[in-house]
Order: C-alpha cells, then sequence, then structure tokens
C-alpha cells in the first residue's frame, strides 16, 4: 500500500481584506501524527476545512493520497476520515444507531457493516455502549464516537480538528490515549491543536501555525534543537526551597550545565548542553549533592520557549 500522503501547495483563504490563511505549502508523508499546533484563531480549522473541500481556497490547492482534493474530491476523500465541526449526534439515538446510518452514507456494504461498526466501536473503547443512548453520554465518549464514525471507512488518513477540545481532563485524557493507539495502525493522522503539551504528548512531528502562516514544520526534537540552539532545557521541582546562592554555588557547577534559574522557591530551569545523557547524568549529580527532586521534566519545556518564541515573533 502507497505512503498516505498530505499535500498542501500555496493554499491561502481570504475574507474579504482578512487573511485568514497565508500561503500555506507543507507535504506530510508516511504513517505518523503531526500536530498542527496554533494559537486560536492561527488558522487551523480554516485550514483543515480546505483540505476536505469544505470551504473553497481563494488560492492554491491539496491533495491527498495524491488525489487534488478540488478536482477528485469522491477519490481524495475515499480514504479520509474527519473530525471537523462533527454535528452533535441526536440523543435519542445509540452509537450503533447512529454509525449504521453513518456507514450507509458512506457505502459500506450492508453484509459488512455490524462488524465495522462494532470495531470502530472497540477501538475508541466504548463496546459497552453500543446500544445505550448517547443523549446521556459524557461529551468525551460523545467524541470518541465521532472518532469511531470517523474511522468507518478505513481511513489511511485522519484529519482531526482539536479533538480533546473542550473536554474534561479525564476526556482529554482518553482522547489522547485514543489517537496514540490510532497512531501506530499504518495512518497518518493530522491534528490541530492550540495545547503544546498535548502535541508533545502525542505527535512525532508538528507543524507550527500563527496568523495563517507556516512557522515551521519538522520533528519535534528537531524544532525544539533547531530553536533553542545547541541546549536543553529541564524544569525541576524540588521539595524544600533552595537557597538561591546554593543555585550558583552547586547546581551551576554540575557537569553539563549552561545556566541554572530559580523559577520560584521550588522550582528550577537548567540549561545544559548535550543530549539526554547528559539530562541523565545532571539529575544523578543533583541528588549527589542532595538536591531533593520531586520532578524532572525536560523537552515540553523547551518546546514551549520555541513555540512562544515563534508565535511572538509574528504578533
Ligand atoms: N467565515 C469567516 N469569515 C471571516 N473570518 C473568518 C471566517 N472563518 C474564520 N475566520 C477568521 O479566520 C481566522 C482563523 O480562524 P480559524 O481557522 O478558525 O482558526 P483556528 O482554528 O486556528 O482557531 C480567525 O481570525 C477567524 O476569525
Ligand atoms: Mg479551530
Amino acid at each position: 500500500m502507497a505512503n498516505p500522503s498530505i499535500e498542501i501547495v500555496n493554499l491561502s483563504k481570504v475574507y474579504g481584506s482578512f487573511t485568514a490563511v497565508s500561503n500555506l505549502n507543507l507535504k506530510i508523508e508516511g504513517a505518523k501524527c503531526v500536530g498542527f499546533l496554533g494559537p486560536n484563531g492561527a488558522g487551523k480549522t480554516t485550514s483543515l476545512k480546505m483540505l476536505t473541500d469544505l470551504i473553497r481556497p481563494s488560492s492554491g490547492q491539496a491533495s491527498i493520497n495524491g488525489k487534488n482534493v478540488h478536482t477528485d474530491k469522491r477519490g481524495a476523500l475515499e480514504s479520509v476520515g474527519t473530525l471537523i465541526e462533527t454535528p452533535e449526534i441526536y440523543p435519542s439515538l445509540t452509537p450503533r444507531e447512529a454509525l449504521t446510518m453513518v456507514a450507509e452514507i458512506r457505502g459500506v456494504p450492508p453484509s459488512e457493516r455490524k462488524k465495522k461498526i462494532e470495531d470502530v466501536v472497540e477501538q475508541v473503547k466504548m463496546s459497552e455502549w453500543l446500544d445505550k443512548r448517547t443523549g446521556k453520554f459524557s461529551k468525551g465518549m460523545k467524541q470518541r464516537i465521532d472518532i469511531a464514525s470517523a474511522l468507518l471507512n478505513d481511513p489511511t488518513v485522519l484529519l482531526l480538528d482539536e479533538p480533546s477540545s473542550g473536554l474534561d481532563p479525564r476526556g482529554m485524557s482518553e482522547v489522547r490515549s485514543i489517537v496514540k493507539s490510532l497512531k501506530s495502525q499504518q495512518r497518518l493522522i493530522f491534528m490541530s491543536s492550540h495545547i503544546l503539551s498535548e502535541v508533545a504528548d502525542v505527535c512525532d512531528e508538528v507543524a507550527m501555525i500563527d496568523h495563517g502562516k507556516l512557522l515551521v514544520y519538522d520533528t519535534l526534537s528537531n524544532v525544539t534543537s533547531k530553536f533553542s540552539g545547541d541546549t536543553n532545557t529541564v524544569e525541576v521541582g524540588l521539595l524544600k526551597p533552595l537557597d538561591p546562592s546554593l543555585v550558583a554555588s552547586t547546581v551551576q557547577t554540575i557537569s553539563g550545565v549552561v545556566a541554572a534559574e530559580r523559577m520560584d522557591d521550588r522550582n528550577l530551569r537548567i540549561k545544559y548542553k548535550g543530549g539526554l545523557d547528559t539530562q541523565a547524568s545532571i539529575l544523578s549529580d543533583l541528588l549527589k549533592r542532595n538536591v531533593s527532586v520531586v520532578s524532572y521534566r525536560p523537552a515540553a519545556s523547551a518546546l514551549e520557549d520555541v513555540y512562544l518564541n515563534l508565535i511572538k515573533e509574528t504578533l
């Protein structure tokens, strides 16, 4: 089977004098999860809608699996599952009933429908709710059924617009773990989010967008290292407040450490030169020096620096 792919060429959307998406170029290939990261209003939904021909671009074009979305919509979207402004399921319907309707519309052959529906509901871990009315479901449960619905046609490309948005923490975490499990099945997942930690947790690569412009597209680790120079950052949580003088005398003398900064009494940021080995040896040096570490979190914060810096630059 060919590699799943999304190709976006010079795609723009203009509303009057306002440019919502500006000359977007993006070529994504292979089975992986790519986070489409940007603050509210960045142009994520507009881009995803153009990618599925829900709205027409002002200029440019998009293809999915090599098929042009605008001139061969049916062909292009045949192998795509989407979660973009999905209307709410009628509350008196059960997932089985709602998904049967979708399966009919999508042309899943009648003889395969029952098994297919049970299979996709299993994938979103909702099997025990298959014949319960959706009216009483939590938002997270409804969202999982919507994801199941996107899976009915065995898509190789999944387009998810902020799949965990509006959910409570538990719902968010469930949806994230489902996205992670879908990733392992030879699919290309393109998922928008305004939450950096979510993208860092779920995705392999990140495409950052702001004010309609693509800022960067690369692997998470390349983005972090490319824009943070050759230093990395860890955030260290402490059991007891650490004397500021100790930060200079103890922490900054650890091999590999470039700078140590107190965020507050119980939190330090350590910038270091090197990779995971250095990160590990710094932790063991901290412990050797009797610093009581309760948490040690790398990368996400470095990526956050990159994100905030890039977004600041486009203001
Ligand atoms: N139909 C529309 N008419 C005018 N402006 C729009 C329309 N749809 C979106 N926009 C504007 O385009 C920008 C990008 O919106 P959107 O793609 O929804 O951002 P995101 O999904 O990243 O939050 C926003 O400033 C939004 O107000
Ligand atoms: Mg949006």
